[in-house]
């Protein structure tokens, strides 16, 4: 299967035309799952007094749940894209937090001094660029010696079937087809991020399997979010009643997670690790 956006992924204005999906989906301002933000957090070893980068930081995740953790030190969102880090701030102030620092830039060069950072982290963020093993060394330039870095990236996508039930009920809503966005699984085999980790240069690179049984409540905003972010050019002129049709048959493609009220949505990431030497 083709994915169109496959070479157009690492561009600004992609990103910059996905934004309104990625506002739509955060207007809630809190994280989209948190447990795997707590576990990336936990994995790099975040301290409350340490300096903190998050790159491809988008719409804040995890930056501003590190932001809640971080007493003494700093949090800095970095992203390529404005209008994503502009919902990453809104957010931020929706939910009273103060300490989190916004910087636009690339992760092929990032725009800080070398040794600045005891962590850096990433969500969803590598898949894309072509130079993987460039953008590692970049976040091994801006780490203080000691520091660690952790990178979280989807599973393969046969491990993570929502993103084909979501397609399968736009499909049937629209009538049209939405070819899974495959770039973002090209990282989802084991030993791909530990493999990047050990060639830009760490002492140490380790590789773990995330999964995870997400419970999502019938009707949650869940679905609209991933709706938002899978089609967010088909969105912007949906009246409610649309969004309500568009739902029913977005959650009726994902009756095969159903249980009751609850829908049991398996999801795969791995999380790569990598140390340095002090
Ligand atoms: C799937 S979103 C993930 C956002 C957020 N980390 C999350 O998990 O919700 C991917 C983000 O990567 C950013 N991005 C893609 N290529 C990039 C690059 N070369 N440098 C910096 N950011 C990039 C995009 O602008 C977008 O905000």
């Amino acid at each position: 299967m083709t994915d169109p956006a496959s070479d157009t992924e690492n561009r600004t204005d992609y990103w910059k035309n996905r934004s309104p999906g990625w506002t739509e989906a955060a207007s809630g301002a809190k994280p989209s799952n948190d447990t795997f933000n707590l576990r990336l957090i936990e994995e790099v070893g975040i301290s409350p007094d340490m300096d903190v980068l998050d790159i491809a930081s988008g719409t804040g995740d995890p930056a501003i749940t590190i932001a809640g953790k971080i007493e003494t030190g700093s949090v800095t969102a970095c992203d390529m894209t404005p209008t994503m880090l502009a919902v990453a701030a809104a957010r931020a102030a929706k939910l009273s937090i103060d300490n989190l620092r916004i910087t636009a830039g690339n992760m092929t060069a990032l725009p800080f001094c070398d040794s600045t950072f005891d962590a850096v982290t990433s969500r969803n963020g590598l898949m894309f660029p072509n130079d993987k093993i460039g953008c590692a060394r970049e976040v091994l330039r801006v780490l203080k010696p000691g520091g660690t870095a952790g990178w979280m990236v989807w599973g393969p996508i046969d491990a993570n079937p929502t993103f084909s039930s979501v397609n399968a009920g736009l499909k049937k809503f629209f009538g049209e087809n939405f070819p899974p966005r495959l770039i973002r699984h090209n990282l989802g085999a084991p030993g791909l991020l530990a493999d990047i980790i050990t060639q830009a240069g760490f002492a140490k690179a380790e590789e773990i399997e995330l999964k995870q049984e997400r419970l999502i409540k019938k009707d949650n905003d869940y679905f609209r979010r991933a709706v938002a972010r899978t089609a967010p050019h088909r969105i912007g002129t949906l009246s409610e009643a649309e969004w309500t049709a568009l739902l029913d048959d977005v959650q009726n493609a994902c009756a095969d997670y159903r249980d009751g009220d609850i829908y049991r949505i398996p999801i795969v990431a791995r999380l790569g690790i990598g140390t340095t030497e002090i």
